[in-house]
């Protein structure tokens, strides 16, 4: 029998959680330890879930029961210590948005094939059992000729929150991006609007809506809201739908609820879910299987192409103004 797979966290916040929640239920990897430059941080998830606390990103990097590293740091800070721990020989698995460039993926593209070792972006919504039902389900044909495609996120964060996780366009809608990738593929055009409900005092929208138009005549619909709960009795707090012309799949986080106030969505099992499954991926079926993940650097540098243009789209302005008919 083998050893475990030892695993280490770069970054000890709030996404921490998740992974060593996800962690803890693969039964084939163990966490060695965690750094952060908060070091008290790096204590609170090593008292959690075990493992020990390193005084150094060098420290950790050197230490040879690490055979992978989740890199869970800001995204400014995603590639440089993605590359290190390839270049220490050790898989990654690196927080979305992966990066804030084409080039800084490239970089982590050609590092990981150098190192020969896996660089999995935490595409974790698409880990999610529904979401790849879906996607067996579009490719069979089951659906017939899809027409649409629904991806919409309303969970209220206070403008405190907000302020953190900056824009729901980099922030949010990369999971959509990565999901369309996922389920029907690059969009040809893409149009977006975006708007600021709460202000956060970080000058950024807490609205957005991505409209990207498929080659086929698809229309595929990317809503994220950090404005407001959906109360309602069909609540869409994270739902997914697809409509094609033989048939539809949906999926909803409404499944099951709780309070709990550690986090947004924390609440949500279909979130940590999410992240059960992607760790899951990672150790058992790609490290160990050899398998190729299910989410790759291409589709980070996709999805970043998407939000681009749908940033270039909002920057432009290309919304029409309603002409107001004045004759009553
Ligand atoms: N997949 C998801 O659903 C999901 C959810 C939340 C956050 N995220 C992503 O996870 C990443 C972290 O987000 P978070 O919410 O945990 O943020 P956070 O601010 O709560 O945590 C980041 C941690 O990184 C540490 N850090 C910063 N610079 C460091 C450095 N140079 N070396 C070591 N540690 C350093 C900070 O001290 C902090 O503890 C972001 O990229 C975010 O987009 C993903």
């Amino acid at each position: 029998m083998r050893d475990p797979i030892g695993v280490a966290f770069v970054g000890a916040g709030t996404v921490a959680e998740m992974h060593g929640r996800g962690l803890a239920a693969v039964p084939d990897a163990t966490l060695v330890g965690t750094y952060d430059l908060d070091a008290g941080k790096a204590r609170a998830i090593a008292a959690r879930f075990g493992g020990r606390v390193f005084d150094s990103l060098d420290e950790l990097l050197a230490d040879p029961a690490i055979d992978a590293v989740h890199v869970l740091t800001p995204v400014e800070r995603h590639a440089a210590h993605a590359v290190a721990a390839l270049r220490a020989g050790k898989h990654v698995l690196v927080e979305k948005p992966v990066a804030q460039t084409h080039t800084e993926i490239a970089e982590l593209k050609a590092e990981a094939f150098r190192a020969g070792r896996v660089c999995m972006p935490a595409h974790n919504y698409i880990y999610a059992p529904s979401v790849r039902r879906a996607r067996r389900l579009i490719e069979a044909g089951n659906l017939g000729k899809i027409a649409s495609l629904w991806i919409l996120y309303n969970i209220y964060h206070s403008p405190q929150a907000a302020a953190i996780y900056g824009g729901v366009l980099r922030a949010v809608c990369t999971h959509h991006a990565y999901s369309l990738l996922y389920l029907l593929g690059r969009p040809r055009r893409v149009t977006a609007a975006a708007s600021r409900v709460h202000d956060s005092g970080a000058g950024c929208e807490d609205q957005a809506m991505i409209v990207c138009e498929m080659e086929d005549g698809a229309i595929a619909n990317l809503w994220s809201s950090f404005a407001a709960d959906d109360p309602t009795s069909d609540p869409w707090t994270v739902v997914y739908k697809i409509l094609g012309t033989n048939g539809g799949v949906s999926y909803s986080w409404n499944e099951a609820q709780f309070t709990d106030d550690g986090g947004p969505a924390w609440g949500m099992p279909c979130y940590e879910e999410s992240f059960a499954g992607e760790i899951d991926y990672f150790i058992r079926r790609s490290l160990l299987g050899g398998e190729s993940p299910l989410s790759t650097l291409d589709d980070a540098a996709d999805a970043l192409s998407i939000l681009m243009a749908a940033e270039q789209s909002i920057f432009n302005r290309d919304a029409m103004t309603i002409v107001r008919f004045e004759n009553r």
